[in-house]
């Protein structure tokens, strides 16, 4: 047994609004005690357990859980640089675009695509990140998207099938042909590796019906279910998300007030991904009105190299509150308590007594500063289950 206390913190943010102040639970001068990687303890130090191995004083500074970024797809060869530029002169982007990347991604070693996704992983860790969802989608054939979904999940728990991305070259003229391929093989082989199936519902990709087969086949062979919804257009992805029961509706920038309520009444968790409105010049989805609806509402990067190549969640949440109109604490709660509910975990992204020691040491006395000193690393140590990760692994406090 292992254990761990971070004594001498100025702001305990706990994203439990039971345990501290505030919706972010802040506890003034706390201590958070870990045994064996969870959270034993939150609280104020005055009556912390401190009989422990190792007992690090953090020195005023706030620390608050990882953030959990619910939304990405790391394994990716190349980049759309070129494309980028194109919009931001005010071309639009076209999801057709995703084939660049397959033709990338195809053409690359596994062990290339590997070390580059562990890359972003490493920088995910340094931007806050402690828990990533991580989708395939640039394979887009069996070989391809087999080798991808083994890969997410040696990356990750939370590994994503996406062969619903778009329509891959070869099957051009016979769409109803790959998506028999994808429901009666794909699925089947990416069952008991991946833990989500998700659909890419969107004009230029899947339709409605199309998808339902997907999400149905998914379903079938024990898949929870995400949908990429609503991100061009009223694609009807939501409707369809909330329907059959999806762990969440993902950039939802394009809804209708029926979205909203289905969004709001069900257990469908709404995922905004700003950073790539921001990228495509799309507008960016109404989070205020789906907090006020009573949706509940996570961020996440959807970093990828077409739509979004940033894996940085204070970005994210800065976004989301000067655009998606968040204030700052709900931005805060969407990046770790909404980020758990998307990938339906109750032990992440909050510290409370059994939740996983994730942890991140802010050189700030409040979480308010990520999005207020824009651009600026204020992440200085990070604890994944109770181990001192990252970059900064070894550095003193
Ligand atoms: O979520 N929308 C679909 N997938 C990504 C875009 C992927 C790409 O353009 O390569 C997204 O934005």
């Amino acid at each position: 047994m292992t254990s761990l206390a971070l004594t001498g913190i100025g702001a305990l943010v706990t994203c439990d609004a039971s345990i501290g102040l505030g919706p972010l639970g802040i506890v003034e001068r706390g201590a958070l005690v870990c045994e064996d990687g969870r959270v034993v303890y939150a609280g104020p130090e005055a009556t912390a357990p401190l009989g422990v191995d190792e007992c690090v004083d953090v020195a005023g500074r706030c620390v608050m859980p990882g953030f959990v970024d619910s939304h990405t797809h790391l394994i990716f060869a190349g980049d759309r640089a070129a494309e980028f530029v194109a919009r931001m002169a005010g071309g639009t982007y076209e999801p057709g675009g995703i084939l660049a990347t397959v033709a990338a991604t195809r053409a690359a070693r596994p062990i290339g695509l590997e070390y580059s996704a562990r890359k972003l992983m490493r920088l995910a860790v340094a931007s806050g990140t402690t828990t990533v969802e991580i989708k395939t989608g640039y394979g887009l054939d069996r070989e391809h998207e087999a080798s991808h979904v083994a890969l997410a999940r040696r990356l990750t728990p939370e590994a994503t099938f996406l062969g619903a991305h778009v329509v891959p070259p070869e099957f051009a003229g016979d769409r109803s042909g790959y998506v028999q391929l994808v429901c009666d093989a794909m699925i089947p082989a990416a069952a008991g590796v991946a833990r989500w199936c998700d659909v890419f519902c969107e004009a230029g990709a899947f339709d409605v019906e199309e998808s339902r087969a997907v999400l149905e086949a998914g379903r079938r062979h024990g898949l929870g279910l995400r949908v990429h919804a609503n991100q061009l257009g009223p694609s009807g992805g939501v409707a369809l998300a909330c329907e059959l029961g999806a762990a969440s509706a993902d950039h939802c920038t394009h809804l209708t007030a029926s979205d909203v309520d289905d969004l709001a009444s069900s257990g469908t968790v709404a995922t905004l991904l700003p950073v790539s409105d921001f990228c495509t010049r799309q507008p960016y989805p109404d989070g205020r009105t789906l907090v006020d609806a009573g949706a509940v509402v996570a961020l996440a990067s959807n970093c990828n190299p077409g739509s979004s190549y940033s894996i940085s969640m204070p970005l994210v949440m800065a976004l989301a509150v000067r655009e998606c109109g968040l204030t700052v604490d709900e931005a805060v709660l969407a990046a770790t308590r909404g980020g758990a509910a998307a990938l339906r975990r109750d032990d992440i992204g909050i510290f409370a007594p059994g939740a996983r020691a994730d942890a991140l040491l802010l050189d700030a006395p409040h979480p308010q500063h990520l999005v207020y000193r824009l651009a600026t690393p204020l992440v200085s140590r990070v604890l994944k289950d109770g181990t001192w990760t990252g970059p900064s692994a070894r550095e003193p406090t």
